[in-house]
């Protein structure tokens, strides 16, 4: 049994079309990348997993779980862990505590061993060092590690990740990379949203590309990357020589 599948899953935002027929699935482990043009459809296709946004139709199975009727706090504690494009930590709570409550929330963790669990997330994510200071003074780049950290705070799963490496130095990409594939080797699958594509190549194994809300393509992510769907998509489109390797 897959992880996650998603079967038919179509919604529009009255005449948008953010999803059309998407059908994919997870296993355990897997580590896919997920690219498109602004607009495609991508943060509203975590939204429908996450259950922050509900499909006009088609199902998403976790595991033998129909998604359909659980909220997005159920979700989270089934183990789906999402970050936000827009970081939202609870911005008058320390860094500390916005990990400690994933833990206690999505990780649905008492006492020792959730502050075990959140301080580990943050050593992880390099944020070890803010760990009393509030949330709302962090950089943004800090509060896109924060992000990271109270996903993984939460003890997910399946991580979905959007666009966590832009603005970040070729270093810290790298950081990000490295911690992302030890994610994989402890069975925790990845979807990782990016217009960071050389993040990405170092990453996962699977590329999908999104545009107006039908995935154009999905393989090894050389061939979707190389793909005449994939160019059409980006051809005459500003980010072509950011996304596309000449
Ligand atoms: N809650 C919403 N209500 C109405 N329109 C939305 C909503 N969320 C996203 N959209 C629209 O859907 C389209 C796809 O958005 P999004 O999923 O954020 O794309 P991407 O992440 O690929 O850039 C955009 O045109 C966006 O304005
Ligand atoms: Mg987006």
């Amino acid at each position: 049994m897959p992880l996650l599948q998603l079967e038919g899953i179509s919604k529009k935002f009255g005449q948008v079309v953010v999803g059309e027929e998407i059908t994919f699935q997870l296993e355990q482990g897997d580590s896919v990348g997920i690219v498109g043009p602004n607009g495609a459809g991508k943060t509203s296709l975590f939204a429908m997993i996450s259950g922050d946004i509900r499909p006009d139709s088609g199902d998403i199975f976790f595991e033998d779980m129909n998604l359909a009727h659980m909220t997005p706090s159920s979700r989270a504690r089934a183990g789906i862990g999402r970050t936000y494009q827009v970081p939202r930590p609870f911005e008058h709570m320390t860094v500390f505590e916005n990990a400690l409550l994933a833990a206690q929330q999505g990780g649905r963790l008492r006492g020792k061993k959730s502050y075990a669990q959140a301080f580990a997330a943050l050593d992880r994510t390099g944020l070890g060092e803010y760990a009393n200071r509030p949330a709302g003074s962090l950089m943004l780049l800090h509060r896109k590690r924060l992000e990271l950290a109270r996903s993984l705070a939460m003890g997910p799963r399946v991580l979905l990740l959007d666009e966590i490496a832009g603005g970040l130095t070729d270093l810290e990409v790298n950081e990000l990379t490295t911690i992302i594939r030890q994610l994989r080797t402890e069975g925790i699958a990845v979807v990782w949203i990016e217009h960071v594509v050389r993040a990405l190549l170092s990453t996962v194994d699977r590329l999908l590309c999104l545009a107006a809300g039908v995935i154009v393509a999905d393989g090894a992510p050389q061939e979707v990357l190389a793909s005449e769907a994939v160019r059409a998509v980006y051809l005459g489109g500003k980010i072509i020589n950011e996304v596309l390797p000449q």
